[in-house]
This record gives structure tokens, C-alpha cells and sequence, in this order.
């Protein structure tokens, strides 16, 4: 049987994908504690059901944000790498079914959504891929999230303002 949302074994497999990515040599590449549990209780407080994330790496945001997803929750999960995803993939069991792993350019991944007629559908978007693509990535995540949805993005402190172009 599926463990319940938030049961001991669900929370096990996100501090699993922790632990299994902090011994990879681009562990730094992973969001914190703190950033990855700020966005599940986003995630969590407008009551999501369809969640984007561009970049998954071994995929810990993403599991952390699936557990805190309704049943017939999903998220899209979109990297380039399949071989970080598949660091952390085994322990992304208890949520397989609500994370859709596509493995291509997210921009790409970005306009097959906005082809099927998914604008404006999504309640949570977390960029954090490619530097150079943050204000595609912006501008298609604005097509395709609600009224009332959020859109988070990584790295836009004063020192990384460069990456947006205004
Ligand atoms: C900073 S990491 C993501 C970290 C992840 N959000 C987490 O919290 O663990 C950036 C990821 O973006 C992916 N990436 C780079 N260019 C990409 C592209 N054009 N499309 C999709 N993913 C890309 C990389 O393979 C890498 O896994």
C-alpha cells in the first residue's frame, strides 16, 4: 500500500534524494532545506494541483513538491539530464504517478504544453535551469499559469540580476 501523504516513509524518500544528492559532485546545484520547504508550502497554501519545474536535477524539489500534491496532483518535471533524474528517481516512488519526467529542452516542453491548450492551467511554476533561457522561461510560464498562480525563480538576488533582461 501507498504510504499517505507526509507518513514516515514519504518523508523518508525526500531526505533519501537529499542524502543520495549531496554525495554528487554538483550537489550544490540542489535548492536548500529552506528554499525546497518555502515552495511546498506554497504549493501546499494555494492548494496546487498542476506544478511546473524547469530544472529537477536529482529531482528533490520536485519529489518534496509531489508530496505535497493532491492524489490526481501532477507535476511537470523538465531537465535535459535523465542521468541526474536518475540518481534520485528510485526514491521517488511513494509520488511516481504524479511526476511526468520529460526529458528535452524545457522550452520545448514549455510550447508542447501551450500546443495542447494547458495555458493558463498551472497554479506553481519554480525556474531554475539554464541562465540564458530565465526570461523565456518567464514569459511562457506567464502563458500557462492561473490567475492567482505563482511563479518562483531561482537565482534573482542582486548578484544574479544580469540573468534577466529587461
Ligand atoms: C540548478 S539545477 C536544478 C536543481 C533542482 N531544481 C533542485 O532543486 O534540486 C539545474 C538543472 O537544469 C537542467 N537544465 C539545464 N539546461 C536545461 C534546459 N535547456 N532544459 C531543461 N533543463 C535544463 C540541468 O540539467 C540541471 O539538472
Amino acid at each position: 500500500a501507498r504510504p499517505r501523504q507526509g507518513s514516515a516513509g514519504a518523508r523518508s524518500s525526500a531526505a533519501g534524494t537529499r542524502g543520495l544528492t549531496a554525495d554528487q559532485p554538483w550537489s550544490n546545484m540542489m535548492v536548500s532545506c529552506d528554499q525546497a520547504q518555502l515552495m511546498a508550502n506554497l504549493v501546499k497554501l494555494i492548494k496546487a494541483k498542476k506544478v511546473i519545474e524547469i530544472g529537477v536535477f536529482t529531482g528533490y524539489n520536485t519529489l518534496n513538491m509531489a508530496l505535497v500534491l493532491p492524489d490526481n496532483g501532477r507535476v511537470i518535471a523538465c531537465d535535459i539530464n535523465e542521468d541526474y533524474a536518475k540518481i534520485g528517481k528510485p526514491l521517488w516512488q511513494e509520488v511516481n504517478h504524479k511526476i511526468d519526467l520529460r526529458i528535452k529542452p524545457a522550452v520545448q516542453t514549455l510550447d508542447e504544453l501551450l500546443a495542447a491548450g494547458e495555458g493558463e492551467t498551472f497554479d506553481f511554476a519554480f525556474i531554475d535551469a539554464d541562465k540564458e533561457s530565465y526570461n523565456e522561461y518567464y514569459e511562457k510560464c506567464l502563458r500557462l499559469i492561473k490567475k492567482g498562480g505563482i511563479i518562483a525563480i531561482d537565482n534573482v538576488s542582486t548578484a544574479h540580476l544580469h540573468y534577466l533582461k529587461h
